[in-house]
């Protein structure tokens, strides 16, 4: 019998809540396999911890986690903590010590979801953004120059490695390979004349080795006006850090909206824990009421059963996610219905036991 060991940090505003349903399902489609389990460790880090110690985890929290295979993450951020602080010193610091290097946001328009699209089907919008995780765009290089003097200037410096750029790429080529599906590498060479040269010039040689494999090179520009007009030409994506977090909230918006939205923060050689999270923040304004939709947390725990190779029962918590968007019948009031956060949570738990009492 497999033990997976979680870390969750629930996190702050409407992260307790969401993962509570998550952790519900996950520990029901444990029971209903029968031959793997969970074993959840609470931590209670976030701006309330911050608030009281100073910190938005202790010193040794890294190495707490360290002893964990998966993180599965609620959302951090409120009123009263900066926001760089909450995101830089936990979420981003987990990302880049646990080198998670592979961002995976699933973009699916699930059978029920809300679609601001018109006359899109289901099966026109079925991708996987990956997304460059630990440098890019993001790596936090740079310099502020004669700062508030006239001749002001700031530096913010992509940093494109080749091994950070070869591994993703490749990640992405192994992803199509194995799917048997195309892959689109999103770029901008005409602009950026170094790193985004070299992003293309890495993404052809890694190439050569999957001559299988069907490539498609948008520039970023363009691609975001297909993510709208012609979403099918997408299937596996792969993208820098910050065209990756624009177009992922576009491909978020296309397929369901925040409160369907997931993302998997992966460390594939597996030497660190990988994290897994929904998308949307902490939402302080819907706090405490019961009311958030956990569907994006639920997605969320569909991919740790992916992350652990039962992507039987992965597949099988979206159709039931997928069948209580279609029901209408219990839905959060932001897609439009009157049940709580709780309430779906049974209801996806009920019909994951329906389907296994239909099977047998
Ligand atoms: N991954 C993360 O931890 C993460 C991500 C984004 C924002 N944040 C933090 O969250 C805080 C709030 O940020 P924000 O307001 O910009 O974004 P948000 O995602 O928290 O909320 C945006 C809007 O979407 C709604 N919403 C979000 N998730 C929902 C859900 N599951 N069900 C129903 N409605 C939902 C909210 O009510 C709000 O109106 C900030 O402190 C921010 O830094 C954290």
């Amino acid at each position: 019998m497999n033990v997976y060991k979680i870390a969750v940090i629930a996190g702050d505003g409407i992260g307790p809540e969401v993962i509570n349903e998550g952790v519900k399902v996950l520990n029901k489609v444990a029971e209903l396999a029968g031959d793997f389990s969970f074993e959840f460790t609470y931590f209670p880090w976030g701006c309330e911890y911050y608030l009281e110690h100073g910190k938005m985890l202790p010193d040794d929290g890294m190495e707490q986690l360290k002893k964990f295979e998966a993180v599965y993450l609620g959302a951090v951020g409120y009123p009263g903590v900066p926001d760089h602080i909450s995101l830089r010193e936990l979420l981003l610091k987990i990302r880049k010590q646990f080198d998670q290097y592979v961002n995976v946001r699933p973009v699916k328009l699930l059978q029920g979801a809300p679609c601001p699209l018109k006359d899109v089907t289901r099966d026109q919008i079925d991708m996987v953004v990956i997304r460059e995780n630990s440098e890019g765009e993001y790596a936090g290089a740079g310099d502020w120059l004669f700062k508030g003097k006239p001749e002001e200037v700031v530096l913010q410096t992509g940093v494109f490695s080749r091994k950070g750029t070869e591994r993703i790429i490749r990640y992405a080529y192994e992803l199509a390979r194995k799917t048997g599906r195309t892959l689109t590498s999103i770029s901008k060479a005409n602009a950026l004349n170094y790193s985004m040269v070299f992003w293309d010039q890495v993404f052809e040689e890694v190439g050569q080795e999957y001559p299988d494999v069907e490539t498609h090179s948008y520039l970023v520009d363009a691609a975001s006006m297909f993510f709208v007009k012609q979403p099918e030409r997408f299937q596996i994506v792969v993208t820098s850090n910050l065209f990756g977090d624009i177009i992922t909230d576009l491909g978020a918006a296309i397929a369901g909206g925040m409160g369907l939205a997931a993302g998997a923060n992966l460390n594939p050689e597996r030497v660190y824990p990988s994290m897994f999270e929904p998308i949307h923040g902490s939402a302080p304004d819907i706090a405490h009421q019961g009311i958030a939709n956990p569907l994006a947390a639920l997605w969320s725990a569909s991919q740790i059963l992916d992350f652990f190779g039962h992507e039987n029962w992965g597949a099988k918590v979206l159709d039931v996610i997928e069948q209580v968007m279609v029901d209408k019948k219990t839905l959060t009031p932001d897609m439009g219905g009157v049940s709580s956060t709780e309430e779906v949570g049974n209801e996806v738990v009920a019909l994951l036991s329906a389907l296994k009492t239909s099977q047998v």
